[in-house]
């Protein structure tokens, strides 16, 4: 098992296959952004194999194929299929913003994935359209059809609540995916680069309150994932809401993973700078020992906390080039 400085284990790992994306939402990235990494610096699906069969020898368990918007990345249900089939990778998800989802749904169940987490903001176009600068929706609820025929299930929707944006649509939010049997995730906004930065997200433990009364959600005990998502849950069992407050009650002191962004870099915390690139070692040939020796290495580095609420500019580094 791999464990950090301040006893946390690292069981868990979060791949980003791209930094590029067909949308461009408002709290992730800019409108004109041009600086994406260049293909040759992306690590290949070798490249990626190697890595995950390392974490795994190193007893992680859970890993997320993520972006940008990873479905934008040719092949990915190959990569898929070569990733679920190695020893110790026990569960394999991914995050995508739906819109390519209903061309590739049956092939990625089919190549092994387990699970799907899927961002959605609103159900009016006019506001995805505003939110994402693209008129997406009825794209991504092709998508989420698919996913379901495919045989998805407990498909989780994330949504960003921005106040006066979309703050006003969480009702209807809860609404759809109870009739759609989906977990809906809502999820503070992080001071990420210039864009997570001018994005005024709402204090969610505040807003729980009210929801919790409004639609008598009582806590749920559950885990879904092993994220940082609490959970709460209608009485009857039949919804179930998740919130992810890294801003208003963080859980830094119990996270559990580390990011490998498309170039190859580990990044150990969305919100500081400690890294390490894994890309020069993997294509200078390093043995399996060597690598995994990185990877140890780079885990010493975890830092404790992130410092969104005190340092809010500190970061230029916006979210799809972590990897979300
Ligand atoms: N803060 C919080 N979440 C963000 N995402 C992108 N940028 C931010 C940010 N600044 C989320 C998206 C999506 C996931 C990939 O990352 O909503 O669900
Ligand atoms: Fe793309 Fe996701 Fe960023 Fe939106 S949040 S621009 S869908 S990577």
């Amino acid at each position: 098992m791999l464990s950090d400085r301040f006893g946390r284990t690292i069981d868990y790992l979060r791949v980003s296959v791209t930094d590029r994306c067909d949308l461009r939402c408002s709290y992730c990235i800019p409108k004109g952004f041009k600086g994406f990494e260049e293909p040759a610096n992306w690590l290949r699906f070798d490249e990626i194999q190697r890595v995950v069969a390392a974490f795994a020898r190193l007893g992680t368990r859970r890993f997320r194929l993520t972006g940008g918007e990873p479905l934008l990345r040719r092949n990915l249900p190959q990569l898929v299929s070569s990733l679920s089939a190695l020893p110790g990778v026990e569960d394999l998800s991914l995050t995508s913003n739906g819109t390519q989802l209903a061309a590739q749904a049956a092939a990625l169940k089919a190549a092994g994935l387990r699970r799907l987490n899927i961002s959605l903001d609103s159900l009016r176009r006019e506001c995805v359209s505003s939110i994402c600068g693209s008129d997406s929706l009825d794209q991504v609820l092709d998508g989420l059809r698919a996913a379901r025929q495919a045989g998805f299930d407990l498909i989780k929707i994330n949504m960003v609540p921005l106040a006066g944006v979309n703050d006003g649509d969480i009702d209807a939010m809860m609404a759809f995916c109870i009739e759609q049997g989906f977990i809906l995730r809502l999820i503070e906004v992080m001071p990420m680069g210039h864009t997570g930065q001018n994005s005024q997200g709402l204090d969610l433990s505040r807003l729980l309150d009210e929801l919790s009364r409004r639609h008598q959600l009582q806590p749920a005990t559950l885990t879904l994932g092993g994220g940082p998502a609490r959970y709460w849950q209608s009485a009857d069992g039949q919804f179930t809401m998740g919130l992810i407050t890294p801003m208003s009650q963080h859980f830094c002191a119990s996270c559990n993973r580390v990011r490998l962004s498309v170039d190859g870099t580990l990044y150990m915390c969305l919100g500081q700078e400690e890294q390490l690139p894994l890309r020069p070692l993997l294509r200078a040939g390093c043995s399996d020992a060597e690598l995994e020796n990185a990877i140890r290495t780079a885990i010493e580095l975890k830092p404790e906390r992130h410092d969104f609420n005190t340092q809010p500019k500190q970061l230029v580094r916006f979210m799809s080039m972590t990897g979300g």
